[in-house]
């Protein structure tokens, strides 16, 4: 099938003056799907957002050095200038924040925030931007009253200002919606109800998302797909179930246990801390925290191996 979206060796470097340049995102390649929603799942630190900013070409670039293809129907984003991007972005594909504050101007009614990011890419008048703004808001499960209308976002609560980012980030359909850990700051209630809107969304707007979590239970109600990023790496790929129930990388399966009830009924870690990306190992990134580790661990970065068509795995203990 077609991708919608296709990285290709991403890498990106960040230079700070106090610790020098480090990679933060190595060599990620991967693809979404039309009508897909692919989950990025990684402990906090591993470069999630990061990427995820680099996908819609959001970083500093007087810090941040972008290196690799990012393919969006076909159309190379790597490279374009500040003008296109910003024709791509909001129209083509669009961002949802963790925290909507991010995303909402304090002295702007929502309604039209909304319009406005309608009007930035569609040549409609005043009052049909509107109406499409209230149709989104509509979307993102804000019902019609006149108070969301007329509301400024501090008059809103949290949850339903994350509605209202949401409805900004649909308001053009957008093929793909990035959204970075959109659900976290959320009570558990509202993030059911609103993965279930995502999977409405693909199923009935066809709109593909990257949804960035570190909740495998949000992943496995939601997710077609699942990438697992550790240290800047994508460390294994595949089918949700396959990944979530059955995964083939070390890091993964400790990951999951760790969200798994533990003995006293709260939930363990791994053990060992996620790795400083300044100063990572030599060998595979995972290695000063993983228990099947040999000497090649420590001493080379394992290639991807791909058992099978979508499914990936750096590590040698599935080296064919
Ligand atoms: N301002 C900064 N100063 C130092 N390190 C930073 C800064 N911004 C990002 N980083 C580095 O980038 C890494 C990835 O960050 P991020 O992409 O936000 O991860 P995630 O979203 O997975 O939590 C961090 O672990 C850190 O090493
Ligand atoms: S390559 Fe080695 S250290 Fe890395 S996850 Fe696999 S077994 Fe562990
Ligand atoms: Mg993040």
């Amino acid at each position: 099938m077609e991708s919608l979206l296709q990285v290709k060796r991403l890498t990106v470097d960040l230079a700070l003056d106090r610790r020098g340049r480090f990679p933060v995102v190595s060599d990620a390649s991967f693809d979404v799907r039309p009508g897909e929603i692919a989950g990025l799942f990684g402990e906090s630190g591993c470069g999630k957002t990061t990427l995820a900013l680099a996908l819609l070409g959001l970083l500093p670039p007087d810090r941040y050095f972008v290196r690799g293809s990012i393919r969006l129907r076909g159309r190379e984003l790597a490279g374009l200038g500040e003008s296109q991007l910003e024709q791509v972005r909001g129209a083509e594909v669009s961002l949802i924040l963790q925290e909507p504050v991010l995303a909402l101007n304090p002295v702007m009614r929502v309604r039209d925030q909304v319009a406005e990011v309608i009007r930035a890419h569609r040549r409609w008048d005043a009052a049909r931007c509107r109406r499409e703004a209230e149709s989104a808001l509509r979307l993102a499960g804000l019902p019609d009253s006149a108070r969301l209308r007329g509301a400024y976002p501090h008059q809103l609560s949290g949850g339903e200002r994350q509605r209202v980012a949401i409805a900004q980030a649909l308001a053009c359909r957008p093929a793909l919606v990035v959204a970075d850990e959109p659900f976290t700051a959320l009570d558990a209630g509202l993030q059911l109800e609103l993965s279930s809107l995502f999977r409405e969304w693909t199923e009935k707007l066809g709109i593909s998302f990257l949804l960035i979590s570190h909740s495998p239970g949000v992943l496995a109600r939601v997710a077609d797909h699942v990438l697992v990023m550790y240290g800047g790496r994508i460390v294994e790929q595949g089918g949700a179930r396959q990944v979530l129930e059955d995964p083939l990388h070390p890091y993964t399966a400790g990951l999951l246990r760790s969200f798994a009830p533990g003995p006293r009924n709260g939930f363990s870690s791994i053990p060992g801390n996620a790795p400083d990306l300044a100063s990572r190992p030599r060998g595979c990134p995972c290695e000063p925290r993983c228990e099947d580790r040999t000497e090649l661990c420590v001493a080379e970065m394992p290639l991807e191996f791909q058992p099978e068509e979508r499914r990936l795995v750096r590590c040698y203990k599935h080296a064919c």
